[in-house]
Parts: structure tokens; sequence; C-alpha cells
């Protein structure tokens, strides 16, 4: 057996890397891109990129890190002498570099946001049996943004907590979180969704989300816009690479913790179910709440944090509800940014020969630096500014628009055109497929994502 960690059991494992697929992306971002992009006709196309795409892909680099067993900066050497073939070591570096580099930047943001939940969700809690702060006061979500001592507070205390799961290793740290917050996390979300869909006026939101709106996407009487299709399928395509985790080197390193006797085809369909059905019900209890006060579903990033807080304001016992959707938020975000620490933490251990405690001080410390980083910057501490913007935005703009695509296109390329033979043979290991699947799996990797991702880069700076 080797000294590598390894998950004690399908559960956890299926449970463990489901937590670092929902997350914000699924409750704070799929809603309001649905609100955004035309309601249900977005859901649709949505779908086709989950199970047309990302499904796949999540099956590539689940089997990538299964077959490697290391750390991802390694991988592509592994697989490359797997295959029998010579590669520069330049893949390595682009690959698992670049992976690595969009943890650390993605990581800074991410504490940001989970700071924010957890002031909504202290401030709920207050006022729940305080009586102390108005929540939905509109000046509440400005005052937090430009308050750098209370964002580093919170970011702080978000950072210690992952650090300390981490610390205690893959079985005791993170597969034992995920054992308990995960179903907490079903509960609450079953709970809010029973509460708003009683709403008066609930059914406008569940009508706008599960009725299709063609137009909306570009398909009309008059004929079909391609601009405006090919930016909903992006925005589409981009959502569901996120939130899948894909481009992180989450599914890799969780990947690397697998006995290759798992049957990954049907561990994917559970962990790409799970993460749907909790996006879908976030629509569920953020549409029909948002449509039932008559307010606008299309306020973008502000959706959970200006408007909801004023739906609760104005829902009968809306302090708990806020109290109980804010936790909800704040445990998908932790289970998420646990997983965004692993393949870091991973790599030090590997690399640097670091004990466990040491490169989750590492990776922490990484964490800590572009989250103040990008906090001195969001409160105007420092005026240094990246390509027009401050740098909470531009570390948002760069991994959400191009550096997740890049880093897929890499890895899609590598896993498509180098490593398909050991990497379909690991696959196999665990799971019956048909010829069929093979060859839809190749395409995919080879050459469809290549292409939809590489678009996606040129949409950003177009
Ligand atoms: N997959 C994580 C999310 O959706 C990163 O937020």
């Amino acid at each position: 057996m080797s000294s590598r960690a390894h998950w004690s059991s399908r559960l956890g494992f299926i449970l463990a890397t489901a937590g670092s697929a929902i997350g914000l992306g699924n409750i704070w971002r799929f809603p309001y891109l649905v609100g955004q992009n035309g309601g249900c006709s977005f859901l649709i196309v949505y779908l086709c990129c989950v199970f047309g795409l990302g499904y796949f892909m999540l099956v590539g680099k689940l089997s990538f890190g299964r077959a490697a067993k290391t750390n991802i900066v390694d991988g592509f050497q592994t697989i490359a002498s797997q295959a029998q073939k010579n590669i520069s070591p330049t893949w390595g570096f682009l690959g698992g570099m670049l992976t690595l580099l969009n943890a650390i930047i993605i990581s800074g943001v991410y504490v940001t946001v989970i700071g924010w939940t957890l002031f909504y969700t202290f401030e709920s809690f207050q006022n729940l049996f305080f009586f102390t702060k108005n929540i939905h006061e509109q000046t509440t979500f400005n005052n937090l943004i430009s308050s750098f001592e209370i964002q580093l507070f919170l970011g702080t205390l978000c950072i210690l907590l992952t650090a300390f799961i981490i610390s205690k290793g893959v079985k005791k740290g993170i597969e034992r979180v995920a054992l308990y917050l995960m179903p907490l996390l079903f509960i609450l979300l079953v709970v809010m969704l029973i509460r708003i869909l009683v709403l008066p006026n609930a059914e406008k939101g569940i009508a706008f989300f599960l009725s299709p709106n063609w137009a909306a996407i570009g398909f009309s009487s008059e004929g079909i816009d391609f601009k405006l299709f090919s930016k909903v399928l992006l925005t589409a395509v981009g959502q569901s690479f996120y939130s899948l985790s894909l481009g992180m080197g989450v599914m890799f390193t969780y990947g690397s913790y697998l006995a290759n006797t798992n049957d990954l085809k049907k561990d994917a369909r559970w962990i790409v179910s799970l993460d749907l059905m909790v996006s879908i019900l976030a629509g569920l209890i953020v549409l029909p709440a948002v449509f039932a006060f008559n307010l606008e579903p299309t306020t973008g990033a502000g959706l959970t944090f200006m408007t909801l807080p004023y739906v609760f304001a104005n829902m009968w016992g809306g302090e708990l509800w806020a109290f109980l959707f804010y936790l909800l938020l704040f445990i998908a975000a932790l289970t998420s940014l646990i997983s965004i620490y692993e393949p870091l933490t991973a790599l030090f251990i590997d690399k640097l020969k670091l004990t466990r405690n040491k490169a989750t001080l590492l990776t922490a410390f990484l964490n800590i630096c572009f989250f103040v980083l990008a906090l001195l910057s969001l409160t105007k501490k420092i005026h240094f500014q990246l390509m027009g913007k401050n740098l909470f935005d531009a570390f948002d703009w760069i991994t959400g628009s191009v550096s997740l695509s890049l880093t897929m296109i890499v890895c899609c390329l590598f896993m498509g055109w180098i490593g398909f033979i050991p990497i379909w043979r690991n696959f196999r290991r665990g799971s019956r497929a048909s010829r069929v699947f093979r060859t839809y799996l190749k395409i995919v990797l080879q050459f469809i994502a290549p292409f939809l991702l590489t678009i996606l880069i040129l949409m950003a700076f177009i």
C-alpha cells in the first residue's frame, strides 16, 4: 500500500468531491446567471453543457489523477511515461503551475466572499436573537465591502478554519467534514425551499425558472441571433466548469487519493447530479423569493447580498430564514475552499517534503497574501489597478474569464492527445464503458472542450 493519503469510503469521496463542486458557484452565481440570461432557456443550455461536457471532463480529470497518483505538476510526466511518450517539461509547468496559480488566486477572491456570507450569517443571527441590526438597509453591503478591518477579520477566520481542517488530512479532515456538513447542507436547502415556495407570488419565479423563453437565448420567429446564443452558450460552459471545480487541480488531486476499484463512471454521475441538484434548488429558492417581492432577477452579483436581504427583511420570520440561507451558503463555500487548498498542500508535501501541518501553513500563507492584496484594493487602501480594475475584480476576471479556461485547454489537450491510453485504461479498471463512450470522451478532450474554451477566452477580450 502506498503512503499516499486515500479516502476511507466511497461515500466519503463522493460527498467530499460534491462538496468541492457545490459552492458559491451554485448558490451565489448560478441563480443570478439564470436571472440575467433568460431563466429556463439558460437552464436547458446549462444542462446540455453539464451532461455533454462537464461530466466527461470530470471523468477525465478524476481518472487522470487516479492513474498518476501524484501531485498535479508531476502528474503530466507520470502519465506521459505510462503512455511511453516523451514530453517537454513545459507540459507539467504549464498545466501544473497554471492550475496551482488558479487555486491561489481563486482562494483570495473566494475567502473575501465567504467572509461576506459569514458577516450576513452573524448579522442575521444577532437580529434574530437581539434585534440589533437591519441587514436589509441598502448601505449594509456597501459599508461591508468598504471596511478593510471587518473583511480581514472574517476572511482570516475562514482561512484558519480551512487550514485547521486541511491539516487533519484527507480522511480525518476533508472526508469527515464532508460527511457532517453535506447532509446538513441538503437539509437546509430543502427547508429553505419549502419556506420560499409558500410565499405569495412565488409561482412567478418558478414559471420564470421552468418555462423556456427561447428568444432570450437567441431563437425567435425572425431567426437565430448567433451572437446572443454564443454568449449564453459560453456563459453556460464557463459556469459548468467552474461549478465542477475544473481547472483548479481539485478533481485531479481528489482522484489521486482513489482506489482503482471505484466505478468512476457512476461516481462522476453522482457528483454531477448532486452539483446540478443544488444549483437547481438554489435557483428555486432565490428566483421565486425575488419574484415574490416584485424585484428584478437581473441585478447580477448583488442578487445574494443586496436583493435577498431585502426579501428576508420583508418576510415573516425573515431573520431566521436569512440566518439559515447565509449559513447554507457559508457551508457550501467552506467545503469548496477546503478542496481548493488541497492541491497546493499535496504539492508542498510531495515536492518540498514538508509535513502536512507545514504544507498547510504555506498554503494558508499564500492565500492570505492574495486575499489581503484583493482586500486592500477593494477597500481602496491601495490604488494599484490591473486592466483598469481593482485587484479583487481583476483576480475574479482573470480566473473566471482567462486562466481557468487556459488551464483546462492545456489539460484537455494533454489528456486527449498524449495521455489518453493510460487514463482510459485506468478509468476502465473500475468502470464498464462502451466504445461510443470512449470515442465521445476522446472527442471532447481533443476537440470540443479546447475549441469552446478558446472561444471563451477570445470573447473575454472582445
Ligand atoms: N466549484 C466551486 C463552486 O462552485 C468552486 O463554487
